[in-house]
C-alpha cells in the first residue's frame, strides 16, 4: 500500500517529495479548506500553531497571546462587548469567532483586502491601531530564536532561515485552519422538535436569515464570494466605524460589514462588529423592526423587518443554540 502511494505521488510531480497529504479531520458535506500554495498543511506546523497562539510572549509585554482575546470554551471570542488590547487600549471591534474560519471569503468585521489567515495574523501582532498584542519584528524574532527555533525548524524543514515573521504567521494560520466545527445537534439530525421549528423559521422566506446566513457555515461569505451588508445597525454610523466604506470610499458601502457564522453562536455573545447586542433575543428583535435604523437609506434590501409571536422567536433562539459544537 505505501509503496503504491509513493510511487503514484512520485508521478503525479516527480519533483516535490513525495509526503502524505495532509489529512483534514472534515464533518460529512464540508469542502476541503482552501490552502495558500506556499502554506501547505502538515502536523508539525499545526502543532507549533497552537503553541504560538497560546504563547504570552507573542505580546511586546508578555501579558497577552491570541487565546486572550479567543478562548477556546467561548468558541474563540472573550465575552467583551470591544477587545482589550495588551497595553489596555480599547479597541472598537467585538472579537470575533475562529469557528470554521479557515472557510471565510475574507477575515475581520468589514476589510476585503485581508484574504488569508496569514496576513491576518499580523494584524494583532504588529498593529498599533489599536494595540493588540503590540510586539515588534525584532522583540518576536529573539524570541522565536531563544524558544522556538527546533520548532521553526522541524515545521519549515525546507528553509534555509526558517526564524521569520512570516514563518511565524504560517504556522499561526495552519493551526487556526484546524478549528473547524460540525458536529453539532444540528448536524447529527438531533434536534428536538422546538430546534426544529426555529429551523423552519430560519429557512423561511419571511425572515429571510438564508439570504445571509446561509449555506453550510451559516454564511455567505464563504469561498471566494466577499459579502458584507448593511443590517441598519445605525443611521449614521460612527464617523470612526463606519464598515467597507473605510477601505472602498464608497458612501453606498457605508456600514457593510461581514455576515459572521452563526455556527457556536450561543457561546459567543455578545453580538454584532461592536457588541452593541446582548443576547440572542436582542440580535432578533432587532432584525424583527428591520435593523436599529430602521428607515436607514443604506439598508441592504434583505433586511425588511418581520413579525414573530414570542413563541416563534423563543424557537428561533433554541434552533440557533443547537448550532453549537459538542
Ligand atoms: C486584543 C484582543 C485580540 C487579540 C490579542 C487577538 N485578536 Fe483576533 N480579533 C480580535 C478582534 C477585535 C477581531 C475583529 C477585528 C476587526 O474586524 O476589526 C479579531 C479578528 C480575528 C480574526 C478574523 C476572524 C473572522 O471571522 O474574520 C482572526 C482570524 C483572528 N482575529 C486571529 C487572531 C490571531 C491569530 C491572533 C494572535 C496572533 C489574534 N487574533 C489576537 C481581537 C483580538
Ligand atoms: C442582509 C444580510 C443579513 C440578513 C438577512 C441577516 N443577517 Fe444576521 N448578520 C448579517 C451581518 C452583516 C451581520 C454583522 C452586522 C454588524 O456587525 O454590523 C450579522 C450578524 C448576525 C448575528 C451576530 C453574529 C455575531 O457573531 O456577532 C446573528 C446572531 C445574526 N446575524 C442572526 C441572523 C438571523 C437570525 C437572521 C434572520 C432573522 C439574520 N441574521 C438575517 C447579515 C444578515
Amino acid at each position: 500500500m505505501k509503496i503504491v502511494a509513493l510511487i503514484a505521488a512520485l508521478g503525479a510531480c516527480a519533483t516535490t517529495p513525495a509526503t502524505e497529504p495532509y489529512a483534514w479531520d472534515l464533518p460529512p458535506g464540508f469542502p476541503t479548506p482552501r490552502v495558500p500554495a506556499d502554506n501547505p498543511m502538515s502536523d508539525d506546523k499545526v502543532t507549533l500553531g497552537r503553541a504560538l497562539f497560546n504563547d504570552t510572549r507573542l505580546s511586546g509585554n508578555g501579558t497577552q497571546s491570541c487565546a486572550s482575546c479567543h478562548l477556546a470554551e467561548l468558541a474563540f471570542t472573550d465575552g467583551r462587548t470591544t477587545a482589550i488590547g495588551s497595553t489596555g487600549a480599547i479597541g472598537r471591534h467585538n472579537s470575533m469567532s475562529l469557528t470554521n474560519v479557515a472557510y471565510n471569503s475574507s477575515q475581520t468585521w468589514a476589510d476585503p483586502t485581508v484574504i488569508d489567515l496569514e496576513a491576518q495574523a499580523l494584524v494583532p501582532l504588529f498593529g498599533i491601531s489599536p494595540v493588540e498584542l503590540g510586539i515588534t519584528e525584532d522583540v518576536l524574532l529573539s524570541r522565536m530564536r531563544a524558544s522556538y527555533a527546533d520548532d521553526l525548524a522541524a515545521a519549515f524543514p525546507d528553509d534555509a532561515d526558517p526564524i521569520t515573521v512570516t514563518n511565524v504567521a504560517r504556522a499561526i494560520a495552519s493551526f487556526e485552519r484546524t478549528l473547524i466545527s460540525g458536529s453539532s445537534r444540528f448536524d447529527r439530525h438531533q434536534l428536538a422538535p422546538q430546534e426544529q421549528r426555529g429551523l423552519s423559521l430560519f429557512e423561511s422566506e419571511r425572515l429571510g436569515c438564508r439570504s445571509c446566513h446561509g449555506g453550510f457555515n451559516f454564511t455567505v461569505a464563504t469561498g471566494d464570494r466577499i459579502q458584507m451588508f448593511n443590517t441598519a445597525l445605525y443611521d449614521p454610523y460612527p464617523a470612526h466605524d463606519r464598515g467597507l466604506a473605510e477601505i472602498t470610499q464608497i458612501t453606498a458601502d457605508i456600514g457593510r460589514f461581514k455576515p459572521p457564522t452563526l455556527r457556536n453562536i450561543a457561546l459567543t455573545a455578545p453580538y454584532m462588529h461592536d457588541g452593541s447586542l446582548a443576547t440572542l433575543d436582542e440580535v432578533i428583535d432587532t432584525y424583527a423592526s428591520g435593523g436599529r435604523a430602521s428607515t436607514s437609506p443604506y439598508r441592504s434590501p434583505l433586511v425588511t423587518g418581520f413579525m414573530l409571536t414570542p413563541d416563534e422567536k423563543a424557537d428561533l433562539v433554541a434552533f440557533l443554540g443547537a448550532l453549537t459544537n459538542e
